[in-house]
């Protein structure tokens, strides 16, 4: 019964392995959600925008101290000036709604693949098509000549996630400098998924495309508050850009779901207004686990690509990652997701394994340990 619009993105291997981690008793590191809750302060601000009377309807750009919030966030952390902002349903439905609201039914939207799942479902319900460009592993960069191989006169938009899931790339300036010159050659529009903005590693910056020179008026810039705030279950995000931009996404939005829930918003305004301590202690708790469960990958023998951010590490299982995810909570009580089911290239990744360590310390010292001990 499903449109053939929608028909094809059928039930997930998400599905199959959180159930498997439930009968095995497994560790799921496959969902990229945090096991606990983000900062009490901002759980608080929610409850009282709650109980102060903001529970009706928000306007359609979101209310006017979170506009003011995501425009000085950008501000402090980028140094941008932004025209207009607009508040979603989470990055998914910025995501969504700008490509419903700025493409034309047959516009091509290039995207580098491996990909978020929602990207080529939302390029779908336009009627326009997702163009992969690879990202290649071990260090998953993409090659500057498939880029520009990628581009038709049918090419109207370009999405760059990065820090990138599943990879854990951040973009360096030289390969953003590479997407901003196509995108100025070729008229194209820019959206960018940001939403692990904050969850950068190693003293590495994430630099948004719209600080490139000539990128601004030509930039979506996207994020959300879910991953930094650990609030995922929220769904804020937002898009900033040019007014011409953010109207697409405005006028899409608008007989999607109007506004967001408004005690969220609320509290939204609060988490952004965090001291920049605080967004770098975070970081650096993630940059932790991060290492602590690299380590047992690479105890168990296996071969961990190099990652800048993200809740996400991808290790190379050497054989059948699908065949190894589904023995792997068996053998050493940790389930995990194979990379390829991000990717339209099945054979070139269908060795890895993409783990989540965005779960408590011990937690992922545990999953750590487990998986050292996995006998080859
Ligand atoms: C790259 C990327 N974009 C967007 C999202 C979803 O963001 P939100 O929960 O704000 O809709 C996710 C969540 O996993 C993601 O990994």
């Amino acid at each position: 019964m499903i449109a053939s619009r929608l028909s094809g993105f059928g039930i997930s291997i998400f599905t199959e392995m959180s159930a498997l981690a439930v009968e095995t008793g497994a560790i799921n590191l496959g969902q990229g959600f945090p096991d606990e809750d983000g900062p009490a302060a901002v759980l608080e601000a929610a409850q009282a925008a709650m109980r102060t009377g903001h529970n009706q309807y928000a306007p359609l750009p979101g209310v006017p101290t979170l506009r003011a919030a995501i425009a000085e966030h950008q501000k402090r952390f980028y140094g941008l000036e932004v025209e207009d902002v607009q508040v979603t349903m989470g990055a998914t439905e910025a995501i969504t709604a700008a490509i419903l609201g700025l493409c034309e039914p047959d516009d091509e939207v290039l995207a580098f693949d491996p990909t978020y799942d929602s990207y080529g479902a939302a390029a779908k319900m336009t009627g326009a098509r997702l163009v992969p460009v690879p990202l290649h592993p071990p260090d998953w960069r993409f090659d500057s000549n498939e880029l520009r191989a990628a581009i038709t006169p049918k090419t109207r938009a370009i999405l760059v996630n990065s820090p990138h899931n599943p990879t854990g790339r951040v973009l360096t300036r030289a390969e953003l400098e590479a997407i901003a010159a196509v995108v100025q050659e070729h008229d194209l529009i820019a959206i960018t998924d940001e939403v692990y903005e904050h969850l950068v590693f190693d003293g590495l910056e994430h630099i948004p495309l719209a600080t490139l020179p000539g990128m601004a008026g030509r930039t979506l810039t996207i994020s959300s508050l879910g991953k930094t705030f650990s609030v995922t279950g929220w769904k804020v995000g937002w898009a900033t850009g040019p007014a011409s931009l953010v109207a697409g996404v405005r006028a899409a939005k608008q007989f999607m779901t109007f506004a967001g829930a408004t005690p969220f918003q609320f509290a939204g305004a609060a988490a952004l207004r965090m001291d920049d301590a605080w967004y770098a202690a975070f970081a650096l708790e993630l940059q932790t686990k991060r290492d602590h469960l690299c380590a047992g990958l690479r105890e168990a023998g296996l071969a961990v690509s190099e990652l800048q951010g993200t809740y996400f590490a991808n290790a190379d299982v050497g054989q059948d990652a699908t065949e190894f995810a589904r023995e792997l909570p068996h053998r050493a009580g940790v389930v995990a997701i194979p990379t390829a089911v991000f990717s339209t290239r099945k054979g070139e990744l269908g060795h890895y394994l993409r783990f989540a360590f965005c779960k408590r310390p011990a937690v992922i010292d545990r999953a750590a340990r487990q998986l050292a001990a996995l006998e080859s």
